[in-house]
């Protein structure tokens, strides 16, 4: 079992996510951390295809639409990859990093144990801010009815994984409460440069956002 599977299990991943979750959670999404997290193996010498298949199956059954389950994401990546003939040495480390991926709050840390689970867990979080995180912000949002913005409700850090679930103030509370942190909770090199830039261009959003607000620009 080797690379040649990978398109064989995307395509299987892409079916069974056809009608899951909303769309900052989809199979584009998948897709997008999948070729980010290939990129970034690539340039950190990582096992490409530990990190591809843990990149291809990391919300296979993300935690927030399983009312906080969190053992289903990795039994179901395990039946799939077993389905496919994947190793179980293999197997065992793509549990280990869809197990421990999940942002889960700004006072609560997850580190990654392998640079294979470092490249994703740094994918996952690329993908949640630049101009695709401002759209899959304001994407969640709406799903769960929040407001885009209100000037009288402030952003607030949440201590622990079950304050951050709770949450549900408007959309751009979630830039400091999540996106404008992730730069500085990359693992890797790669990830650090492309977040630098990607945190830059969500900054310069903000400022325009808040000019547009009140009419000044
Ligand atoms: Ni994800």
């Amino acid at each position: 079992m080797n690379m040649q599977s990978i398109p064989i299990i995307a395509s299987d991943v892409r079916e069974r996510m056809s009608s899951a979750g909303d769309s900052s959670h989809d199979w584009w999404h998948v897709y997008r951390v999948w070729q980010t997290a290939r990129r970034i193996a690539s340039e950190e010498n990582a096992d490409a295809f530990v990190v591809e298949l843990a990149a291809l199956l990391h919300d296979i059954a993300d935690w927030k639409f399983h009312d906080g389950d969190e053992t289903v994401g990795p039994r179901v990546a395990g039946e799939i990859l077993a389905t496919h003939g994947v190793g179980t040495d293999v197997i065992a480390h793509v549990q280990e990093i869809i197990a421990t991926i999940s942002f889960k709050g700004a006072g609560v840390a997850t580190p990654m144990r392998t640079i294979e689970g470092a490249c994703v867990q740094d994918a996952d979080r690329l993908d949640a801010i630049g101009a695709v995180g401002i759209a899959r912000c304001f994407a969640y949002g709406g799903f769960k009815g929040r407001l885009l913005y209100d000037p009288d409700v402030s952003p607030e850090t949440h201590a622990d994984k079950d304050a951050y679930r709770k949450n549900n103030s408007h959309s751009i509370n979630h830039f400091y409460e999540k996106l404008l942190l992730l730069k500085d909770r990359m693992n890797t090199e790669t990830a650090k440069k492309i977040a630098i830039d990607r945190h830059g261009f969500m900054e310069a959003y903000l400022e325009r956002f808040y000019k547009e607000w009140e009419g000044i620009k």
